[in-house]
Formats: structure tokens, C-alpha cells, sequence
């Protein structure tokens, strides 16, 4: 009989997050309860989810960065039945898939000038280990520099080069020569350059963790230091790339930067197959794929699938048609101005940091010595607990999914699809807004919220102090 996939699904309503933490991740469901994202997802369409009882929710986490173009776009899906309905064979093996050669080629004409060849995998972090080894190969050199607060992907090659000490915890040793510089400062990366041993320089033009903006002065400046000292740079583009800030590619704001590396994952394959891809010089890649006998010395046996390029190829065309880059800068205005409108409004707003639909919103302390006092005292309890009083009414009052910035940072992040359109923009403004004001009520039913998670903070702090101690 065949697998009646959607019975599976109607069966474990409800009953998932048992099952998940029975056999998966139960740490990460306990985290999902406490912070009431516990929610049964029925339907999902668009930049919008539904759950059981047949609410919408508007979804600017989109599952960090992948649903540029929202789910289930009609023209992704019908190049997906088409691969599944097509008797083209994937994956020989022993062969040059036609559909990886077209997506290569179609990359490239949106590459900066030079990346004229690629390598794809099936994931952000194969595209930067694939970047690492490449930088290796062609400089004969074993070390990497990456920035403070960086995030290229969790296995070993791409954590050596992750800026958040917690994520690297109980795995060292890293790759060994990797180096962490801060972000703009030219004269520690020149330092650590000079050393003549760093193969890449690896980084995100803006970082996802805390949408940090890479100035066009220090991208220009650093570009002229690895040059001046033959490191390779390794442009992760992997969630600003793909159309999201308003160009292909975020550095692509900068003109005449020419990153030797570019990565590219998530959004490429519009959210249904896993995708990497690794665009580079034809000279770096040769270097790489030397000989007969290394013909295929870094591969992947499921990279190139038939249903990865046809996702692929799918949603650049859906970028390109829908005009989405110009979407991407015009609602990210709408965005723009309508928090900084409010930021007079209230104290504990004090800007909002984008480049087109890769949008931080950033609180700090108050001046009132009432909000003041809140302030100190969530931020005691723990120094992640104040964005989340901004994400949980977002998501409980109206709806909204959005998410953390990243580690101790009261920073709120959105990643919308490029394709909603404006009365979304609204809902998330007026949704805001009446976050802001329910915040600004100290004391109030939204710190007693705050407090309840707070002390739920504070004993698995103190819990995971004994466990180590
Ligand atoms: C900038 C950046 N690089 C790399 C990665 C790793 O991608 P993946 O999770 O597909 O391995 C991510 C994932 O969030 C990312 O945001």
C-alpha cells in the first residue's frame, strides 16, 4: 500500500512535540513551550501559516532566511512536478547533470565580474566548507580569519569560523590558524594578514546574528589588504544574498567589490530542496580539481539533484519576474519609516538597522527611572529575555513570527518574503506598536509575562551550573 503522507500528518496532530522530544531534540521542545512556540502548523502558503484552530500568522522568520519567495509559489512547485513527472534520470553518478550546467550558467551572469565557476552542494555549511577548502587549496596555506559575530554553519570547518564562543563550546579544538577580528577594524585584520599563513577571509557583508552592516569603506579597505597580502575573500551570502536586501547579492551594494568566493544556500532552492553553492574564479577551482585523479577530490553524492536545480532555476526566474529586488527596497522603506516614526513614541525603541527586507529593530534602556528600573531588572534575569517581550506578544497578540537577533542582543530581527505586500507591512507595524505601548506600562500584564520567563531562565541557568560544576 503506499505511505498515505498526509494521514501521517492528520495522526500526529497535536501529538508531534511528544513524539519529537521522545526521539529528536526534547531540549528543543521544552525551549519551544516555555516560549509558547508550541503551535500546530496546519497550512502554510505565502509569507502566511495557519495552525489548528485556522488562524493566520504572518511569517517573518521564514525559517531564517529561506522563504524569499513565501511557500508553495506556484512556479517553484510546478518545475518540481515537472522533475517528478520527467523520466530524466538524477543523479548517474558518472555524469554532467544538464540542469546543474544551466543553473551554473545562471548564476554566473549574476556573479560579480570573474566568478565564472561552480561547486554546488546541499547546504549553507558545505558551501562555506567547500569555500575553506578551496581558499586552502589554492593558496597552499592553513588558516582563516573570520569576524566577531559571525555565523557561517555549524560543522567543524564553518564553526571554526563562528564569532559565538556558546556555539563552539565542548567541540574544540577548531581548525587550527582560525582567528576572530573585529569588524571594522582594518588595522587587526591587516595584523593577523600579514602573518602570510591566512588562506581566506571569510564573512557576511551584513551578519545575520544582530544584522550588522559591513560598511562599504571597510569591505573596500579589507578587499585592498588581501590582496596586499594573498588571502582569499569568502563573501557568505547565504541569508542577505538572493535578491533580499534589494541586489542579488548584499555586497553587490559596493561597487567594484570583487569577493574571490561567493556562498549561497537557503532562499536559492524558494525553501522546498536543500541547495549550496560555492561561486569562484575558474583559476581557484583548477587549483582544487588539479588532475585526472582529483576530477571529483571535493564532491557530494547528493549535490547537483535534478530537484535542487530545478528549484533553483525556478526561483531565480521568480525573482527576476516578480521584480522582487525592487520590491525588496520599497518595502523595506515602509518598514524603515514607519518604526523610526515611532521611535519618538517610545523609550525603550531606539532604531531600526536594514538594508531592504533584512531588518533589525533595536531597543535599549529607557530614560524614565520607572521603565528604567524594568529594564534593569529583566536584563538581570537574563540578557536574552528583554527581545523576547517584543517576539512573544508578536506572535500570541497578533500573530506574528519573528525572532531574536541572536544571543544577549535586545535586538528583534524580521525576515520577510520579498513578495508580501503592503497591507503586511501594516499588520507588522500596527503590531509593533501596540507592543510598544503594552511595554510601556510598568508594572503591567506584559512584565508578568516577562518575569515568569525570566525565572524560568534563571533555574535552567542555575540547573546547567550544577550539572558543569
Ligand atoms: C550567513 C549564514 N551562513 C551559513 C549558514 C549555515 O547554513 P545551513 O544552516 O544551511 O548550514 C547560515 C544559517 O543560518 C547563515 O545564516
Amino acid at each position: 500500500m503506499p505511505i498515505d503522507i498526509n494521514a501521517i500528518i492528520a495522526e500526529t496532530r497535536g501529538k508531534n512535540f511528544e513524539l519529537y522530544e521522545e526521539h529528536i531534540n526534547p531540549v528543543f521542545v521544552k525551549v519551544l513551550r516555555t516560549l509558547g512556540f508550541n503551535r500546530t502548523w496546519v497550512r502554510g502558503e505565502g509569507a502566511y501559516l495557519w495552525d489548528e484552530a485556522g488562524t493566520r500568522y504572518l511569517d517573518f522568520l521564514t525559517n531564517w532566511g529561506v522563504f524569499n519567495f513565501g511557500r508553495r509559489h506556484p512556479a517553484i512547485r510546478n518545475a518540481l512536478q515537472q522533475v517528478m513527472d520527467s523520466e530524466f534520470p538524477g543523479w548517474v553518478g558518472f555524469d554532467a547533470p544538464p540542469l546543474a550546467a544551466v543553473l551554473a550558467r545562471e548564476l554566473v551572469k549574476r556573479m560579480p565580474p570573474g566568478l565564472d565557476t561552480v561547486y554546488f552542494s546541499n547546504s549553507g555549511t558545505e558551501a562555506i566548507e567547500a569555500a575553506i577548502k578551496f581558499a586552502r587549496g589554492y593558496t597552499g596555506r592553513p588558516s582563516t580569519a573570520h569576524l566577531a559575530k559571525a555565523f557561517h554553519g555549524l560543522t567543524m570547518g564553518s564553526l571554526s569560523l563562528n564569532g559565538e564562543a556558546s556555539f563552539r563550546r565542548g567541540f574544540e579544538p577548531m581548525l587550527p590558524g582560525s582567528s576572530e577580528v573585529k569588524m571594522g577594524d582594518l588595522a587587526g585584520l591587516e595584523a593577523r594578514l600579514a602573518k602570510g599563513d591566512v588562506a581566506a577571509f571569510v564573512f557576511e557583508p551584513i551578519q545575520g546574528k544582530g544584522v550588522n552592516i559591513a560598511s562599504d569603506e571597510y569591505l573596500l579597505s579589507a578587499q585592498e589588504l588581501c590582496r596586499k597580502y594573498g588571502t582569499l575573500m569568502v563573501c557568505d551570502e547565504i541569508q542577505c544574498g538572493m535578491g533580499r536586501t534589494g541586489r542579488f547579492l548584499a555586497s553587490q551594494w559596493i561597487p567594484d567589490f570583487r569577493p574571490d568566493i561567493v556562498c549561497l544556500s537557503k532562499a536559492l532552492s524558494g525553501g522546498y530542496i536543500p541547495v549550496g553553492a560555492t561561486i569562484t574564479r575558474r583559476a581557484v577551482y583548477d587549483s582544487v580539481y588539479d588532475s585526472l585523479h582529483r576530477a571529483i577530490v571535493h564532491a557530494s553524492t547528493f549535490g547537483m539533484g535534478n530537484m535542487a536545480m530545478a528549484a533553483a532555476l525556478a526561483s531565480l526566474s521568480v525573482l527576476d519576474d516578480e521584480k522582487l529586488m525592487d520590491r525588496a527596497i520599497v518595502l523595506g522603506e515602509r518598514f524603515r519609516k514607519g518604526i523610526e516614526a515611532m521611535v519618538p513614541r517610545f523609550e525603550f525603541l531606539k532604531g531600526v538597522r536594514q538594508r531592504g527586507l533584512m531588518i533589525a529593530i533595536e531597543f535599549g534602556q529607557p530614560e524614565s527611572m520607572s521603565l528604567r528600573a524594568a529594564w534593569a531588572m529583566v536584563n538581570k534575569m537574563d540578557e536574552n529575555l528583554f527581545a523576547q517581550a517584543i517576539v512573544l506578544p508578536l506572535l500570541d497578540d497578533h500573530h506574528i513570527l519573528t525572532q531574536v537577533a541572536g544571543h544577549a542582543m535586545p535586538i528583534v530581527k524580521i525576515l520577510p518574503p520579498l513578495n508580501i505586500d503592503e497591507s503586511d507591512v501594516d499588520w507588522f507595524l500596527a503590531a509593533l506598536e501596540d507592543v510598544m505601548i503594552k511595554l510601556h506600562k510598568f508594572p503591567g500584564p506584559a512584565w508578568e509575562v516577562l518575569k515568569k520567563l525570566g525565572n524560568h531562565a534563571l533555574t535552567a541557568k542555575k540547573r546547567e551550573a550544577r550539572a558543569t560544576a
